[in-house]
């Protein structure tokens, strides 16, 4: 990672924070583009600018760093969040995005589907026009029978993997695995997701469709802003 991505990241994590306000239920999401957002709220709630936050972590590494910086964690409550920023692998002009190569995609997403705002961040990296151009999408599946699961994926049109580092099956936070499915940009990713939601097994997957009110893209230091049309 070169240090002017990793500002691009700051940049962008930074105005997403602008639309935090005093009083909110917020979600946090996990990644190193979340980090920089997590940080500048803890940040604010320390030199007094936002008071009463309360917040979701969408991953146990997030819930590390915000309780060291001080922000109060709660559980999701069944009214949901009002604002979650979260970073994202790859994103669209539309706002479709593919989220999850963390390994924190299905917390990610119950927050996301749950938020009144949900806004990404990221540099200019992860912007495509397709899908699948470069990340593959990652998919948590039950560790039970992942090799059968792995192959009905295969027959969705995949190429899956099973996740791994230094040989060993990647966990996740719920403790399942991650398949990670590379698409062709052939695929309609909507009917992947149809598809991916029906093969038992799968606990959640990495694309996030239609979920994204803004995202705040970074380049080379200057700031995008993408919005969804209602
Ligand atoms: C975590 O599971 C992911 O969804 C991340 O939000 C995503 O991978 C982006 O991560 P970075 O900000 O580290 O690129």
């Amino acid at each position: 990672m070169n240090s002017s991505n990793e500002a691009d990241k700051r940049s962008a994590a930074l105005r997403a924070v602008e639309h935090v306000q005093s009083g909110m239920v917020l979600g946090l999401g996990s990644g190193s583009t979340a980090r920089h957002a997590t940080e500048a709220i803890g940040w604010r709630l320390r030199e007094g600018s936002l008071t009463r936050i309360t917040a979701v972590p969408t991953s146990n590494d997030t819930a590390a760093l915000a309780q060291g910086l001080g922000i109060p964690l709660i559980d999701l409550s069944a009214d949901g969040v009002d604002l979650a920023i979260d970073g994202m692998d790859e994103v669209t002009p539309y706002l479709d995005a593919i989220k999850g190569l963390g390994g924190a995609l299905a917390r990610e997403k119950i927050v996301a589907t749950g938020a009144k705002t949900f806004i990404l961040v990221g540099d200019g990296r992860k912007r495509v026009e397709r899908l699948g151009e470069r990340s593959p999408v990652p998919v948590e599946v039950l560790p039970f029978g992942w090799r059968r699961t792995l192959r009905l994926l295969e027959e969705l049109g995949t190429h899956p993997e099973l996740r791994s580092l230094d040989g060993s099956p990647v966990r996740t936070d719920n403790g399942n695995l991650i398949i990670d499915c590379r698409i062709s940009v052939e695929i309609d990713p909507e009917e992947f997701a149809l598809g991916l939601s029906r093969q038992p097994g799968v606990v959640e997957h990495g694309l996030f469709l239609g979920l994204a009110d803004l995202a705040y893209v970074a380049e080379q230091g200057e700031i995008s802003l993408l919005r969804r049309e209602a």
